[in-house]
């Protein structure tokens, strides 16, 4: 990227170009969507509308960081609640593909609506390069659909508006900061949400125990950042795992499931090390998500492979 204030510069007049009579910008509370919506919102003013959906597949205090990030910047938004919607087109799915076109066509469907209730006929997007590229851009092979690219249907009607389409992750970042957006280093975190964190079958009560799990790895994880114990890593989250496995509680054998902890480090996303984590916070965190899901997750493992050959996500 150029220099931030030149590329804002270009953004908010292609944005204006493309959509002059205004849009709907979709907010999901990451720093992609975020600086997007701020773009739209310089170009658009009132003529730009933000929606954030409550998918029922996102972490805890979603829905507030999101008000916040926006209401700083005197933005308001519009909550969609759409948890029930989403698990239905879920139901039964267990392919990560079409977990991520489903829900793709499930956003797309909403956002028309929504796009009709305001009268407004273009959807801002926060896609940046590596969501497109993995998505089989440039003539590579799919990697995954990211829900935002290849996941959205063909008869969508709405026009995309995609300003930050070229740019990776460390040049959002370095528009963040130039645009006074707070924590631009925040973890990244996927649109299709806790559905490809739940390995297999998307169900309220799976989302819930990876919600839950996921929790106490941020939480681990930011109390050591802030003690100075490890350097703020990549991308730090569990993943419910489909398997059952045994635990013993007292004198009762249980069978729980398990969960595994990804933690990474990263540049870019494109490629990702496993983060050297003291086995000490490991353990903390394993006893954590065990004690606070007794019953129901019995083992906690540690991902170590790189990306590649491994993904950062599980699915
Ligand atoms: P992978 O798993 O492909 O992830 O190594 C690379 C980065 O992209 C995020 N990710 C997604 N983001 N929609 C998104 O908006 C998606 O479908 C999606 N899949 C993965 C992932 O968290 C990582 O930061």
């Amino acid at each position: 990227m150029k220099d931030p204030a030149a590329f804002r510069r270009e953004a908010v007049a292609a944005i204006r170009e493309r959509a002059p009579t205004g849009a709907l910008v979709a907010a999901s509370g990451g720093i992609d969507s975020t600086v997007a919506g701020l773009l739209a919102q310089e170009a658009l003013g009132a003529r730009c509308h933000a929606v954030f959906v409550d998918t029922g597949l996102l972490r805890e205090g979603e829905e507030a960081r999101v008000r916040a990030l926006f209401g700083a910047a005197g933005l308001a938004v519009t909550v969609a609640p759409a948890a029930e919607r989403f698990l239905r087109a879920l139901a039964g799915v267990t392919d990560p593909e079409e977990k991520r076109r489903r829900i793709g066509t499930e956003f797309v469907r909403l956002f028309e609506e929504e796009a009709a209730r305001w009268s407004v006929p273009a959807l801002v997007q926060g896609t940046i390069a590596p969501d497109w590229i993995e998505s089989g851009g440039q003539h590579r092979d799919t990697i995954k659909t990211h829900h935002n690219v290849g996941g959205l249907p063909r008869d969508m009607r709405l026009a995309v508006v995609e300003p930050l389409r070229d740019l990776y992750k460390d040049e959002v970042r370095e528009l963040a900061r130039h645009l006074g957006v707070p924590d631009p280093d925040r973890q990244p975190f996927p649109g299709p949400g806790l559905a490809v964190r739940v390995h297999g079958e998307v169900t309220a009560a799976a989302v819930a125990l990876c919600r839950r799990a996921n929790r106490a790895v941020e939480e681990e994880v930011e109390a050591a950042v802030a003690r100075g114990e490890i350097p703020r890593p990549w991308q730090y989250f569990a993943v419910l795992l489909p398997v059952r496995t045994v635990g013993v509680t007292g004198d009762n054998r249980i069978y729980g499931q398990a969960v595994s902890l990804r933690i990474v480090d990263s540049v870019d996303a494109m490629t990702a090390t496993a983060a050297t984590v003291p086995a000490e916070l490991l353990r903390t965190i394993a006893e954590r998500i065990t004690r606070e899901s007794p019953g129901q997750i019995t083992r906690v493992l540690f991902d170590v492979t790189d990306k590649p050959p491994a993904t950062i996500e599980w699915e």
